[in-house]
């Protein structure tokens, strides 16, 4: 028996009004996070990664919003129960956040130690002075060098990758359960993406802290990443542990963007993208969204929704082609089964 996820998403539906009717930017997708787990979603521009972890926090922009059935727990308490003010309570809590753009985030008239001693004591009791060295510790532990001294700095005068570990000092302050990081390191520098996920990295390592990653870049999830799930228009189209996913992905979709990135190429580096791009809420074709941009599209793939099955433990694809592909291995391998015990009983 697996623990109990202490972050467990099932069938949420975020939607937005469109000319005739609500649109859903996220369609039914499910997941589950472990402690001190790191589950990276990832997928191109549009498909719904930042609505999915803002439905999460509960902080959908209106007129979106989660529709009934939707099911969000963290370590098994129902979020969609909790009351705005529970929820407020909850983000910065046990629930943290990071978001791409850390200068939209810290307000530019407060010093950044001031800020992360106001976000410690929005949760706890603590003397200003215990706030301070608490704050004091927590820049350390982010590695920021000098602690004392940054302390005093306005976010204008430290550079993004400092400000972006502003930000994560203060999503840690209060230890959460879980860490939802929306592009935490797209609006940086190659060498300070690097140093911030190294900090994740020991988060999740020293705190136990789970890690809901979101990138668009799978050098980031190689990097990072646990499990990995592909979202397309909407869905999880394919989800398994970082191996499994960046070496035997089966969903075309997976394919072509693992294809995309010449270092991460199985074979040799081509810069092979797949052509389009992903269709909008309002205009997602019938059956399986990605049928418009598939080199493998057959009968039933513009008709039904490919629903997600289990291909081997752990790993899931919702594609018509591979599910096709598998019952044929499985009728083959059965055929081999029954000739072979044929063969066993016949034998003298
Ligand atoms: N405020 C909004 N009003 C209406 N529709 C929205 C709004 N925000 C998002 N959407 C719809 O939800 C879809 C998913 O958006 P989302 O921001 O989750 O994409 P994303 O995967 O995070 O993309 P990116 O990689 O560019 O950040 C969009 O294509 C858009 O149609
Ligand atoms: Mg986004």
């Amino acid at each position: 028996m697996s623990r109990m996820p202490v972050l467990e998403v099932q069938n949420l539906v975020t939607t937005f009004p469109s000319r005739h009717e609500r649109v859903s930017a996220v369609d039914g997708i499910s997941f589950a996070l472990h402690s001190g787990e790191v589950l990276a979603l990832v997928g191109e521009s549009g498909c719904g990664k930042s609505i999915s972890a803002l439905s999460i926090l509960r902080l959908v922009p209106k007129p979106g919003r989660i529709e009934a059935g939707s099911q969000i727990r963290l370590a098994g308490e129902d979020l969609l129960a909790r009351s705005i003010p529970e929820m407020r309570k909850l983000r910065g809590a046990a629930l943290g956040m990071i978001f791409q753009e850390p200068m939209t985030s810290l307000n530019p008239v407060q010093t950044v130690g001031v800020q992360v001693v106001e976000a410690i004591r929005l949760h706890e009791r603590l003397s200003a002075d215990a706030a301070r060295r608490r704050t004091e510790a927590l820049l350390e532990q982010v590695g920021i060098p000098d602690p004392r001294a940054r302390f005093q700095a306005y976010p204008h005068q430290l550079s993004g990758g400092l400000k972006q570990r502003v930000m994560i000092a203060m999503a840690i302050a209060m230890r959460p359960k879980v860490l939802i990081a929306d592009e935490p390191t797209t609006a940086l520098d190659v060498t300070v993406q690097a140093q911030i996920l190294d900090v994740m990295r020991g988060l999740q390592r020293e705190l136990g802290t789970a890690i809901l990653l979101i990138t668009h870049d799978l050098g980031v999830v190689n990097q990072l990443a646990d499990r990995v799930a592909v979202m397309y228009a909407g869905k999880i189209v394919e989800e398994a542990d970082r191996r499994t996913l960046l070496t035997a992905a089966r969903h075309p979709y997976t394919q072509g963007l693992l294809r995309s990135i010449p270092a991460l190429a199985t074979h040799r580096a081509r810069l092979e993208e797949i052509s389009g791009v992903v269709p909008s809420p309002h205009d997602w074709p019938a059956g399986c969204r990605f049928s418009t941009r598939c080199t493998q599209v057959f009968e039933p793939c513009t008709k039904q929704v490919p629903e997600s099955r289990e291909i081997h433990p752990g790993h899931t694809v919702a594609c018509h082609a591979v599910a096709r592909d598998e019952e044929k291995r499985c009728a083959t391998a059965s055929a081999q089964a029954t000739s072979f015990a044929r063969d066993e009983q016949g034998r003298p």
